[in-house]
């Protein structure tokens, strides 16, 4: 059966949830990264969000930081509905610079033709998939990503107490990423972590067409 992922957006409602707690954490960090983080000679920061959901954690980012002007956005969201409401919300705040792409985003075709960014969100994806899809999607990050790229994603501890973030940052750090911060509070069991590509971007690599990066389980 798959997941509710409506439903599972309804959390965010609710102050106090972990959920809620984790947005805010994502959003503080989305600010850092557009602030300090990387950007064109003219200014612009190109942004990917991968499995974007309804798009909360971004597009309110994007309004306050200068109206949006010098952020182009591309969400990636496999349902029509969280899709369409991203879109609405990217209209409303009045975000010219976002597109919301109904696609799936564990396809490598996805992102044939799309630029490099200078910062890429994989946020509720890495709880969703096999770790060998972690390891191949943190792989592939070095060719969606800039020089000096920052990717902002989570990883939730376990009902049994593990904690696969852990996996997860030593993964990045075999791929050639830095660590800027990593927040994992004692209470909750989400774990917000947020790397920079401090090795060189490779080239997109030569995959045939329907290769995956990953599958949610
Ligand atoms: C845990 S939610 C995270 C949503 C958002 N990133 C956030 O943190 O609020 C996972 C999202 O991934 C979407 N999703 C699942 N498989 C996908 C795929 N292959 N491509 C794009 N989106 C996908 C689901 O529809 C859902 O909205």
């Amino acid at each position: 059966m798959t997941k509710d992922w409506l439903r599972w957006h309804q959390d965010y409602e609710s102050p106090h949830s972990s959920l809620a707690r984790r947005l805010h954490v994502v959003q503080h960090e989305l600010r850092w990264a557009l602030t300090e983080g990387p950007h064109d000679a003219h200014d612009v920061r190109r942004l990917i969000s991968m499995c974007a959901g309804d798009g909360r954690d971004v597009l309110p980012v994007l309004a306050e930081h200068d109206g949006g002007r010098s952020v182009q956005a591309l969400l990636i969201e496999v349902d029509p509905t969280l899709s369409q409401r991203a879109r609405m919300a990217a209209a409303t705040l009045g975000l010219p610079g976002v597109e919301v792409r109904t696609a799936d985003a564990g396809a490598t075709d996805t992102y044939s033709g799309v630029h490099p960014a200078h910062v890429v969100l994989a946020c509720g994806v890495f709880g969703n998939i096999t770790f060998d899809d972690v390891r191949r999607t943190i792989a592939m990050l070095r060719a969606l990503l800039l020089a000096d790229g920052i990717v902002i994603w989570t990883r939730g501890r376990t009902d049994d107490g593990r904690d696969p973030s852990h996996d997860v940052r030593t993964c990045f750090a075999e791929h050639g990423f830095s660590e800027m911060s990593f927040t994992s509070p004692a209470d909750a069991k989400f774990r917000v972590g947020m790397h920079r590509l401090t090795a060189q971007p490779v080239p997109v690599p030569p995959v045939p067409p329907g290769t995956r990066m990953f599958s949610f389980i």
